[in-house]
């Protein structure tokens, strides 16, 4: 069985992994892997805090990756050698003023009625745990299974491991696609008995694709800073906030992200952005104000009319879509890369990707 995965992210690789470590012959087209939205996501690992109203099921499959997490990642270090600074870190969620709490608390209202773990906290409570919080936060809530991992080095991980398994890497552009084959930027074809597209919010944007796919996928800009210094990070936990949150990592950096807008393409910073996001993190957490800014980065997360993932096969059989991710892309890495290489290598999708079909569009059905 030969397959074709267009898209060299830490979807794309982690599907390539996961199907070459069951025998199939996986071959990777992406000029830069790793240097999409993978490459500027801050790695919170969140589907307690960034559980929306309404997506019940999302959240259902948002909570089975995170269960994977922490074998994905044994496998994966074991596989190539290399740390992904997952870290069980636990998150904060942090009300600044009177507004931000009664959100919060209808929020934690609602996890707690999902029978998620969440434990409210007064300020002093908060401050106690976090001291690096602002004295005027107003309360929150800690949710110990929120973690986080590092996106960059999943993906150093993941090329190796990917390597050592025997796949093969096309370092040139997807341009166009057929039934069972990928057409690369200089016109040549690579063949496969199937094709999965997993080229994140570049998904829709290959010739010969059907339209009513195409038109399932948007790119949905998101803005981060990374901060380092000496003594970081101020916090331990992940934090929260209405607008922002932070994301510490062992090595002395605090990601701080991100925001959503709804701009095509376009992947300019923006000093605007830049400075909402600064202003809302030190606003939190005020020793922000003394690190070093050392990167600012937009990328497109791949948006879809109900912001869940397509995964599956389509009116094309042989083309399996792992694209769609939105905000949960390297959350959703597990359970998808172990769901699409079992529809792959069995040609059954395991029940837990079943109501992620993007044959749940209806025009896509036929
Ligand atoms: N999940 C975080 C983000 O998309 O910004």
């Amino acid at each position: 069985m030969r397959v074709v995965v267009v898209g060299g992210g830490v979807i794309g690789l982690s599907i390539a992994w996961r199907a070459a470590t069951r025998g199939l012959a996986v071959t990777v087209v992406d000029p830069e892997p790793g240097r999409g939205a993978s490459g500027v996501a801050a790695g919170m690992l969140a589907p307690v805090t960034e559980v929306h109203y309404g997506e019940e099921e999302l959240l259902a499959l948002n909570l089975e990756s995170a269960r994977r997490y922490p074998r994905f990642v044994a496998d994966l270090e074991e596989a190539s050698g290399i740390r992904t600074g997952y870290r069980a870190s636990g998150t904060v969620a942090v009300a600044r003023d009177a507004d931000d709490l009664a959100a919060l608390d209808e929020l934690v209202d609602y996890q707690r009625g999902l029978g998620l773990d969440v434990e409210r906290l007064r300020s002093r409570e908060l401050r106690r745990l976090e001291p690096g919080l602002a004295p005027g936060v107003r309360g929150g809530a800690v949710v110990a299974g929120d973690h986080q991992v590092d996106p960059r080095r999943l993906v150093a991980a993941l090329l190796i491991a990917c390597r050592r398994a025997g796949v093969t890497l096309r370092g040139e552009r997807a341009a166009g696609i057929r039934r069972r084959s990928v057409i690369l930027s200089g016109g040549q074809a690579v063949d496969g008995d199937a094709v999965v597209m997993a080229a994140g919010a570049w998904s829709s944007g290959l010739e010969g694709l059907p339209a009513e796919l195409a038109a399932l996928v948007r790119p949905v800009k998101g803005q981060i800073v990374r901060l380092r210094g000496a003594g970081t990070p101020a916090i331990s936990r992940n934090v929260r906030g209405a607008e922002v949150y932070l994301v510490p990592r062992s090595e002395e950096e605090v990601v701080v992200g991100a925001t959503v807008e709804e701009r095509g393409f376009d992947v300019e910073v923006t000093a605007g952005a830049v400075h909402e996001l600064l202003r809302a993190a030190i606003e939190l957490v005020p020793d922000v104000t003394e690190l070093g800014l050392v990167e600012t980065a937009a990328g497109l997360r791949p948006g879809t009319p109900d912001n869940a993932p397509l995964l599956g096969t389509t009116a094309w059989d042989d083309l399996v879509l792992a694209t769609g991710h939105y905000r949960n892309g390297i959350l959703l890495a597990p359970v998808t890369a172990d769901a699409v290489a079992e529809l792959l290598a069995t040609g059954v999708a395991p029940t837990e990707i079943v109501a992620f079909s993007p044959r749940r569009f209806e025009r896509v059905l036929t």
